[in-house]
């Protein structure tokens, strides 16, 4: 069960600080928007090769932006270890999978929550992971949607179906009310924002989520 606190919350004047007081956790998630595919600008390919020089722990980078099949090979490439592109904005996510492995990076793909799974599945040979979001994309400390835990079900059965080292991340809202419900439907990987980087001790914080998901792991 692996804790990935999301930068989003973090203090984007002293992001190589913030990143250094969750050195315990599995990975940094940076959320990257473009202030057109979601109604925020935060960050992009400059920043993501500076924090990956400096950061402790890997890189999940979250695109929320348009045109993911020009852009997601260079957050690759910039030093993402992990790169989500959402299905919504993508032309040929199949291409844009394989893109992100051949520059070397495990290859995620998130779906908003009005977006079924289903006429996706086929794509699960080409990916390492699947964003179940459980809030609208675009903004942190918003409420958790109970609503997408049949999703997250589902997306596990089709990865336990399908065989392979894929995971089942969720994102949105995720906090120590709700990471228990995440972890028994299935998810193994758990985006937090505000649950980590409003907590007077973040590392703590992350300890604390990971001792949770781990109690409540599907079966
Ligand atoms: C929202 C982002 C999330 C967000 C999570 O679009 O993708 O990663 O930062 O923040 P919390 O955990 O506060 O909901
Ligand atoms: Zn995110």
């Amino acid at each position: 069960m692996q804790i990935s606190p999301s930068n989003l919350s973090a203090d984007f004047a002293n992001l190589e600080r913030e990143l250094r007081r969750i050195s315990n956790a599995d990975w940094a998630h940076v959320d990257v928007m473009d202030g057109h595919f979601v109604p925020n600008l935060t960050l992009g390919l400059p920043v993501v090769e500076a924090l990956a020089k400096v950061s402790p722990i890997p890189l999940d980078c979250h695109l929320m932006i348009d045109d993911p099949d020009r852009w997601a090979p260079q957050y690759a490439e910039a030093g993402g270890s992990s790169v989500t592109f959402h299905i919504e904005a993508a032309g040929d996510p199949r291409r844009v999978a394989r893109d992100l492995r051949a520059a070397g990076a495990r290859a995620g793909m998130a779906i908003k929550p009005g977006t079924a799974f289903a006429p996706y599945a086929d794509l699960l040979p080409d990916l390492d992971m699947v964003l179940v979001m459980t809030v609208e994309p675009g903004f942190g400390g918003q409420s958790f949607m109970a609503d997408q835990m049949p999703k997250v079900r589902e997306v596990r059965e089709a990865v336990r179906r399908h065989g392979g080292d894929i995971w089942v991340q969720v994102d949105g809202g995720v906090s120590a009310d709700t990471i228990e419900q995440c972890a028994e439907a299935g998810a193994d990987v758990f985006v937090a924002g505000s649950a980590v980087y409003g907590a007077q001790d973040a590392a703590a914080a992350v300890e604390e989520l990971r001792a949770l998901a781990t109690a409540h792991r599907h079966g």
